[in-house]
């Protein structure tokens, strides 16, 4: 089965006017099509630099980095984003921020206009097509920036903490919605959090990383199934061991890093 992506070997080290930082030494992962992999590390590990090398936007010093057997080198359509803030066009609106990406191509505009609406009815968010994004509440502008991750029908799906800064509740149906849309699409997903129940209710994988240098340092692989029910999930028989043994391997890489002074 050929990777949909692969990074392979990738080493990478920033320079400043501070010095030379080595962010990532010898990563290797491999996403299978349709899998949802989560990235799980201390802060500064490298996990947003390795969701930017899938994407294109960065380029490793050393290693391979491809995207079903080709070397990625610049952004694609077919490899979607979503960050933790929506960087919605303040002065678009919600429809038009949807459709502005694939607008930039040939595209029939009625036809990529009803596939938005038809998304932004599933994100919940039918009859705010008109709205601008200062009008919208923090949960719906990601719901709109999902819309449009989702709107080019992405082979893969990139998310870095896109529910950060979310409410517990509104977070929870984002986490659903989430999930609901990658069980129908298919999308393969490579998601960074720092949320291990997120983690648990999301992921088919767990891939925990180092403190910097980035490694990856542990994987887990999920029991849970893919019929998952976020008010229960909690209550499965192996779910508090294994939230245990994640938090705890978690913890001890980031401990390795700094410890706060008390
Ligand atoms: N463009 C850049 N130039 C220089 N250093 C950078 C750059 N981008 C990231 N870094 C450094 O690389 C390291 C990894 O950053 P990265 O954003 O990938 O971490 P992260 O694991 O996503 O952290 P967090 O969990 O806090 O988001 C950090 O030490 C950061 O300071
Ligand atoms: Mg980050």
């Amino acid at each position: 089965m050929t990777a949909q992506i692969a990074i392979e070997d990738v080493s990478l080290r920033f320079i400043s006017k501070q010095g030379p930082l080595q962010v990532l030494d010898n990563v290797s992962l491999t996403l299978h099509p349709g899998e949802f992999v989560v990235l799980l590390g201390p802060s500064g590990c490298g996990k947003s630099t390795i969701l930017n090398m899938a994407a294109g936007f960065q380029q490793p010093d050393t290693g391979r980095v491809s995207c079903k057997g080709v070397p990625v080198s610049r952004p694609h359509p077919s490899r979607g984003m979503v960050f933790q803030q929506s960087h919605l066009f303040p002065w678009l609106s919600v429809l038009e921020n949807v459709t502005f990406g694939p607008r930039l191509g040939k595209h029939d505009k009625a036809q990529l206009d009803k596939q938005a609406r038809e998304w932004l009815a599933r994100v919940g968010l039918e009859g705010f097509e008109h709205h601008a994004p200062w009008q919208l509440s923090g949960g719906m502008k990601q719901r709109v920036a999902l819309a449009r991750a989702w709107l080019p029908q992405p082979d893969v799906l990139l998310l870095d903490e896109p529910f950060g800064a979310l409410d517990a509740q509104t977070r929870m149906m984002m986490q659903e919605l989430l999930r609901g849309a990658w069980l129908t699409t298919g999308t393969t997903a490579l998601f960074v959090t720092h949320d291990v129940d997120e983690a648990l209710f999301l992921a088919d994988r767990v891939l925990i990383m180092s403190a910097r240098p980035g490694r990856i340092v542990d994987q887990v692989v999920l029991p849970f199934g893919r019929e998952r029910d976020i008010d229960t999930l909690a209550r499965q028989p192996d779910y508090q061991q294994i939230k245990h043994q994640v938090l705890q391997r978690v913890r001890e890489e980031a401990k390795r890093h700094w410890q706060p002074v008390l």
